[in-house]
């Protein structure tokens, strides 16, 4: 007999659980860090356009590539030719990374989530409170048992039963939040000792006003290279995730416009999530420190301070990191999935047992980095910049900054160049579908998704800053 394959009901729930797994911690923490640090409405528009032709781009073809092959990335690259069995490998290797550090950030999330319904908000707020629990040895470890656990429960349900429908509820409701949180903050205003006022609308104008001050060529790209990087990881491309979900989408989905809907849904969480967490943090700690702040600091460290001083902030940090909470979840599921799908799809066995060994194994990699802050603590500066970063920082880089613009690169090399764009294209327009944008997709696939991956790519390996220097000075 034969089996059953696994999918999506049809094309909402199909948008919804992609939009769940592009929404994730990126959007909420990174991006408002990244729009403020840029000059703000310079960095919007420039990830607009980046995400209506790059991200585009990257996003059809992974789709595409699995509801053509109806196979998931361990497989799928050798199908298209023997040569590419090895991208096929390297593909999986990045959610197995990724599955191991992304559930101890979960387990932050909801160690605040604790605390903040705890009424123990001024514990958050305190100095040294968020790397005191980072340090501990027993706390992240059972926070991420948890989310682990929620997260292996829904990926066991199955892929119609548990993602699609979980991500049908959670995704609607997430974007209610965030809107009514931005709206919120937008009407709130704080006097500090100096007697200086700011309002919401200063945040605002700090978030959307295109600042040009001081604006370079080189200091344009790196704008540009920002937004890039930025755009990758959020849309949840270049780790197998959505060649694996493009395998449940029936034939009679209308492809293009369902990825026309997963952007927009990304971006719109993107925007609404710097309009509600630069103003919050321009109105109570001031425009300077959102520019400095970056990644867990802004979230576990700044945000803490803004609810202390906002009015119903305890309430407000609950929602929130509800939220987040929810974001990182259906990630983190879609992470667990590709795993699970790949390896159940190879070896040809029930994906209720695989889904129970995946993450047993997550979990030992994941313990491996809560064990990063003491047992194995070390501190390493990158070749992309960043200093002091620890074992979770470096397996984050390793995944996202080495890996994953290689497995975009020569994806784009293959479907550009070997097989050529039409395979795509045709996929797409199966079924008589329109595909607007394919002259765009043609020329992004061959010429100039190519480019900004390398660009990307040489931005990692520090090479990109050193003929930045060496030309600009
Ligand atoms: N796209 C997600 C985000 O923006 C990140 C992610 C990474 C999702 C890895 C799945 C896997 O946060």
């Amino acid at each position: 007999m034969e089996k059953k394959k696994s999918t999506f009901s049809g094309s909402f729930g199909f948008i919804m659980a992609a939009a769940a797994s592009a929404v994730g911690l990126g959007n909420l923490w990174r991006f408002p860090n990244l729009a403020a640090k840029n000059g703000g409405g310079l960095f919007l528009i420039m990830y607009l356009i980046l995400a209506l032709t790059f991200g585009f781009t990257l996003l059809t073809t992974e789709l595409a590539i699995g509801r053509k092959l109806k196979q998931h990335p361990l497989r799928a690259y050798g199908t298209i030719g023997k040569k590419w069995n090895f991208m096929g490998v390297l593909t999986f290797i990045v959610p197995v990374l990724i599955s191991t550090y992304y559930s101890v950030v979960g387990g932050w999330i909801l160690k605040y989530l604790v605390v903040y319904s705890n009424e123990s908000a001024l514990e958050a707020a305190s100095k040294g409170y968020f790397t005191d629990f980072t340090h501990s040895y027993v706390s992240p470890i059972c926070f991420m048992l948890l989310f682990m656990g929620i997260s292996a429960f829904i990926v066991y349900c199955g892929v119609e039963k548990g993602i699609e429908k979980f991500s049908k509820v959670v995704m609607p409701i997430l974007l209610v939040m965030i809107l009514g949180i931005a709206v919120f903050t937008l009407t709130l205003s704080y006097t500090d000792a100096s007697g200086d006022t700011r309002t919401g609308l200063d945040g605002l104008w700090v978030y959307i006003i295109p600042n040009f001050e001081g604006l370079t060529f080189s200091r344009f790209l790196e704008i540009l290279m920002d937004a890039m990087g930025q755009l990758f990881y959020s849309l949840s491309v270049a780790m197998g995730i959505m060649i694996t979900y493009g395998a449940y989408v029936k034939d009679d989905v209308n492809l293009g416009k369902s990825i026309n809907r997963i952007e927009l849904f990304d971006t719109l969480v993107a925007f609404l999530a710097g309009l509600m967490v630069v103003p919050a943090v321009v109105i109570f700690q001031g425009a300077d420190v959102m520019q400095e702040s970056a990644g867990a600091g802004l979230m576990f460290v700044q945000l803490p301070k803004v609810f202390q001083q906002m009015p119903g902030g305890t309430f407000i940090a609950v929602l929130f990191f509800i939220l987040v909470a929810f974001a990182a979840l259906t990630s983190n599921v879609s992470i667990l999935e590709t795993i699970v799908a790949s390896i159940s799809e190879k070896f040809d066995k029930p994906r209720k047992k695989i889904t129970l060994f995946v993450a047993l194994v997550s979990t030992i990699g994941a313990v491996v980095i809560c064990l990063g802050y003491n047992v194995f603590f070390f501190e390493v500066d990158l070749p992309n910049g960043a200093t002091d970063q620890q074992l979770l920082d470096v397996v984050d880089y390793i995944a996202n900054n080495l890996i994953m613009p290689i497995i975009a690169l020569i994806t784009c090399i293959i479907i550009g160049w070997v097989v050529k764009p039409k395979w795509v294209i045709e996929e797409v327009e199966k079924g008589g579908h329109k595909f607007r944008r394919k002259g765009l997709y043609t020329v992004m696939v061959k010429f100039i998704a190519p480019i900004f991956l390398i660009l990307l790519f040489l931005k990692a390996i520090g090479v990109y800053d050193l003929i930045a220097n060496a030309i600009m000075g």
